[in-house]
């Protein structure tokens, strides 16, 4: 059986990939220091899959914590790199914790890829690279502009470590662009869990229609955008888990046509939020308070992918919708409430 490390697997998104994973047949081990997620979510991962995925609980930008774990485990078809920090307004106000998390971390995995020649890495990063585009959909050919934040940049650091190192080594790279990941599994057993209050939109809907939240702020509607709210390419986290299976066997079947790869990752289709919380009352019948004010700083107008190079190339196609996409967001709050 292929063993793939997959480094955050406890959190929103590893938790699904490390589902699909299994469910594709691989072992998967995972390392994750627990800072923004839970460790029952072993367990459920378990409750979908019958398999307990081996995990340890350290944290990956200690280079001595890191070998020590090299040393015990190299025997790897792959490692899928998710640990990282994500929120964007903490990374203003803690710049030097981001870089120190986010490119160590990194650095650390590459450096015992090197030595174990461990030769797949498969790497998280994110729209976020391109800031606000000036054509769209954007290809992975825009250009890369100056990051509106700490965070942004470590993904652009990020991938040009991974560049360079992948040019001078045996390890070959696929850098996932994620758009807007939302939704839970079917099953309801992962979801995302936001620490505090959320950023991020789709927690925010769910968390005030259950009642944790007064009331929605929906960030500006004078944007250039037909109903003028901002717009993004939002995908079921279940259609971007599957993405990182097949980079992994794209990867390991040394199918890949460079040393390092990179593709978007989004549905192609940009929904401003407003039609987001449409959707979200529609297809739960679930009314939901919301109000106007202004502008977040930082936000960018609209986003959304050109798809084409990873559904032509990567052979990988966003198959699941905006409605479904609510649905289980729906759902997995109310599980979360015990309501489900
Ligand atoms: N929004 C609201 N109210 C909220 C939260 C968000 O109106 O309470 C709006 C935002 O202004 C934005 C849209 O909903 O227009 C989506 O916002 P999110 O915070 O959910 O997502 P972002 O597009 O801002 O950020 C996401 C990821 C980041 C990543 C970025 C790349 O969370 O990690 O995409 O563009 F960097």
């Amino acid at each position: 059986m292929k063993k793939v490390l997959v480094t955050g697997g406890t959190g929103y998104i590893g938790s699904h990939t490390v589902v699909e994973l299994q469910q594709k047949g691989f072992e998967v081990l995972i390392v994750d220091n627990l800072s923004n997620s839970n460790i029952e979510v072993l367990d459920n991962i378990a409750k979908i899959t019958g398999t307990k995925p081996y995990f340890e609980n350290f944290d990956l930008s200690s280079e001595a914590l890191t070998a020590d774990f090299f040393s015990r485990h190299h025997d790897l078809a792959g490692i899928v790199h998710f640990a990282a920090f994500k929120a964007v307004g903490e990374s203003m106000q803690k710049p030097l914790s981001y870089y120190r998390n986010n490119i160590q971390s990194l650095i650390n995995i590459m450096d015992n890829m090197k030595k174990y020649e461990i030769r797949n890495l498969v790497f998280s990063s994110s729209c976020t690279v391109y800031g606000q585009p000036d054509v769209l959909p954007v290809t992975e050919s825009a250009p890369i502009k100056k990051a509106w934040s700490p965070y942004g940049n470590t993904k652009q650091m990020c991938e040009e470590i991974i560049e360079f190192t992948s040019n001078a080594t045996a390890i070959n790279a696929i850098a996932l662009r994620y758009f807007n990941p939302i939704g839970a599994h079917a099953s309801a057993l992962i979801g995302e869990l936001p620490l505090g209050v959320p950023n991020n939109l789709i927690p925010f809907i769910t968390q005030t229609a259950i009642g944790k939240r007064e009331c929605l702020s929906v960030f500006g509607d004078d944007y250039d955008t037909p109903d003028g709210t901002a717009v993004r390419d939002y995908l079921h986290v279940v259609d971007l888990a599957k993405a990182h299976v097949v980079a992994i066997n794209r990867l390991a079947g040394e199918k890949n046509k460079k040393k390092m790869e990179i593709f978007n990752l989004g549905t192609g289709n940009g929904y401003s939020v407003l039609q987001v919380i449409e959707a979200f009352e529609r297809i739960n019948n679930v009314k939901l308070n919301y109000k106007i004010v202004a502008r977040r700083p930082g936000d960018i107008e609209k986003v959304w992918a050109d798809t084409s190079f990873a559904n032509e190339e990567l052979g990988w196609k966003a198959e699941i919708g905006l409605d479904e996409m609510m649905r289980t967001a729906w759902i997995w709050e109310k599980h979360l409430a015990g309501k489900a």
